[in-house]
């Protein structure tokens, strides 16, 4: 499909129009930031492990009843994907206590949750992506009861089916970030990417980070374990033959 122009450029990621207009190419960069952009940098080969990771994850959701973006690949760093209004929260679960959880309660990162727990944070990096709850939301109308409901039970369908994933090869996920987002008819589907930038994976049995906490960190090792998660995607979940 024949690229157009750049529709909207993000951190790690841009948008970029193709002759359909329903259509984008999402186009996945080596540039890394942290904490709402405060920290940048490079990880060498980073968009076309991500784009590997994540077409490989969309294509089998997909496969268990999951509505994504995804359409196919474009080339090795670029996704063809649905054009979807991002409905502007991050839809965000987890396992295990980390990250902000941990700091915002004074908990140990590690803990394992009695239950997995769904979290809502507003998609804006200048207010620091603020934790929401569905109360806000919905007083404020950036989606309805319904749309909230759903991003709930899909977002947990699609949580529940990751963490038995990772677990297969040998990862605990601890927590991930989700986004959907809405097509021109209306529906709603997941979007953005799944790839460590968006998730923590600790090695179960030794709790190696296996992530982008390696990066917000300075753990080191950065490219060679984003390359390793890839490897494993791989060797799980074989990618279709593309058109
Ligand atoms: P947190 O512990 O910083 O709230 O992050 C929870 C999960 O969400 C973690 O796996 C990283 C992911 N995440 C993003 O992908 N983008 C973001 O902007 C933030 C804040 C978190
Ligand atoms: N994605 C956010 C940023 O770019 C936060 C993070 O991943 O730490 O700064």
């Amino acid at each position: 499909m024949s690229a157009g122009q750049v529709l909207n450029e993000g951190k790690s990621k841009k948008m970029i129009t193709t002759d359909d207009p329903e259509v984008l190419i999402q186009y996945f960069k080596d540039d890394a930031t942290a904490f709402n952009g405060v920290k940048k940098g490079i990880i060498g080969s980073k968009g076309k492990v991500n784009c590997a990771i994540s077409a490989r994850i969309f294509q089998w959701l997909e496969t268990e009843g999951v509505k994504t973006h995804y359409r196919g690949l474009q080339s090795e760093i670029e996704m063809l994907v649905d054009r979807v209004e991002i409905i502007p929260l991050e839809v965000v679960f987890r396992n295990v206590a980390a990250g902000s959880l941990a700091k915002r309660f004074g908990i140990e990162e590690g803990t394992e949750l009695d239950s997995p727990l769904q979290e809502f944070f507003l998609k804006d990096d200048d207010l620091g992506d603020p934790l929401l709850t569905r109360n806000h939301v919905l007083a404020f109308g950036w989606a309805d009861d319904e749309t909230m409901d759903h991003l709930i039970a899909e977002g947990r369908k699609v949580h529940d089916l990751l963490t038995e994933f990772w677990k297969g090869l040998g990862i605990k996920l601890v927590d991930h970030k989700l986004e959907f987002g809405r097509r021109a008819d209306g529906t709603i589907v997941l979007a953005d990417e799944i790839t460590p930038d968006g998730c923590r994976l600790w090695e179960i049995g030794t709790d190696r980070k296996m992530d982008k906490d390696r990066f917000r960190r300075s753990l080191g090792k950065v490219e060679e374990t984003y390359a390793e998660v890839a490897d494993l995607v791989a060797k799980a979940l074989p990618l279709d033959a593309q058109v």
